[in-house]
């Protein structure tokens, strides 16, 4: 996509982290943004934020968990500005964690809802459009977790390697057909947003309450520690990935990675299956930073 000015971006997950910087920078670049969240005041002050800036922007409050409040959006950002050019589905949850054992069937609901149905019901509301007018570009938000196994972190896991998955099919579908929408696959390694947060957007009914009162852990909140700190030394700012993301869009490249610093891990992998062996993973994804 050449030339962004006067274009139009609809981006899930925008009123934070991630999401916000897309906005920030697709509207830098001339765009009109449309933000979709469930946090509705981040997404009121997010708007302000970007009119403040003098980018024409609108908030839809979303959830893109259900395919109803998907539509009302894709229906609401083409009242608002017309045709769509762009959208990022980037919505989020770090999701219920822990061992597969002790996971409940509503920490699965919770993660696969926002993570996985969210891209589904992104492409159900938006690609047909995007079709007929053989234009535009669609970025979908993985992880590295789409490459990487790592422990502790099955239900986020198994919606980032889905992520991939559609991503792939999608691109390879577009490519058949003859057609000039683009894609992305965004994986990023570690970054400084809201994503261990998360649970501020759980909704009541995928509490768990027993698990939501029980106190945590000495081991786990000395974990929450060393994380917290790993990722103060090692994240990268939100703002260096929208600028990937941009020129992602701009040049229609397939894949972004944010970082170096998996490479090797995700190169043994692909190693392990040629040699039909067990895939060997650290504890934690935070071991590739261990000195
Ligand atoms: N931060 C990282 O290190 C990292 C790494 C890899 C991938 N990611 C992915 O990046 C994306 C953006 O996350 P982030 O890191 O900016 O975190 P974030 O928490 O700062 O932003 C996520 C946004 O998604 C919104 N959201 C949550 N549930 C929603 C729902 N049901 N409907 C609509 N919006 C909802 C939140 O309100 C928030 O604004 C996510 O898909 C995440 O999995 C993050």
């Amino acid at each position: 996509m050449e030339d962004m000015r006067g274009k139009t971006a609809v981006i899930t997950g925008g009123a934070s982290g991630m999401g916000k910087a897309f906005a920030q920078r697709l509207g830098g670049a001339g765009m009109k943004i449309v933000i979709a969240d469930i946090e509705e005041p981040a997404l009121v002050a997010t708007v302000a934020e970007l009119e403040a800036a003098g980018i024409e922007a609108v908030g839809v409050p979303t959830d893109v968990s259900k395919l109803e409040s998907m539509e009302s959006l894709a229906h609401a950002a083409k009242t608002a500005f017309g045709a769509i050019d762009v959208v990022a589905l980037n919505a989020g949850v770090g999701g219920g964690t822990g061992r597969l054992e002790t996971l409940s069937t509503k920490d699965w609901q919770w993660t696969f809802g926002v993570n996985l149905d969210g891209m589904v019901h992104g492409i159900q509301a938006f690609l047909p459009d995007l079709k007929a007018a053989d234009s535009g570009h669609i970025v979908m938000t993985a992880s590295i977790a789409g490459h990487l196994a790592y422990p502790s972190m099955g239900p986020y896991n198994a919606t980032k390697y889905a992520t991939v998955a559609i991503a792939e099919t999608l691109k390879a579908e577009l490519e058949h057909d003859g057609s000039n929408v683009g894609v992305t696959c965004l994986c990023p390694g570690l970054v400084l947003t809201g994503i261990f947060q998360s649970e501020r957007n759980r909704p009541e009914q995928l509490l768990d309450t027993d698990i939501a009162t029980e106190p945590i852990s000495e081991e786990h909140a000395a974990r929450r520690e060393v994380m917290a700190e790993v990722i103060l030394t090692h994240g990268k700012s939100a703002d260096m990935v929208a600028d990937l993301v941009h020129d992602a869009i701009r040049d229609n490249t397939f894949w972004v990675f944010t970082d170096e610093d998996f490479d090797q891990a995700i190169a043994d992998r692909h190693q392990a299956i040629r040699n039909r062996q067990a895939t060997t993973m650290t504890e934690s994804l935070l071991g590739v930073y261990d000195e």
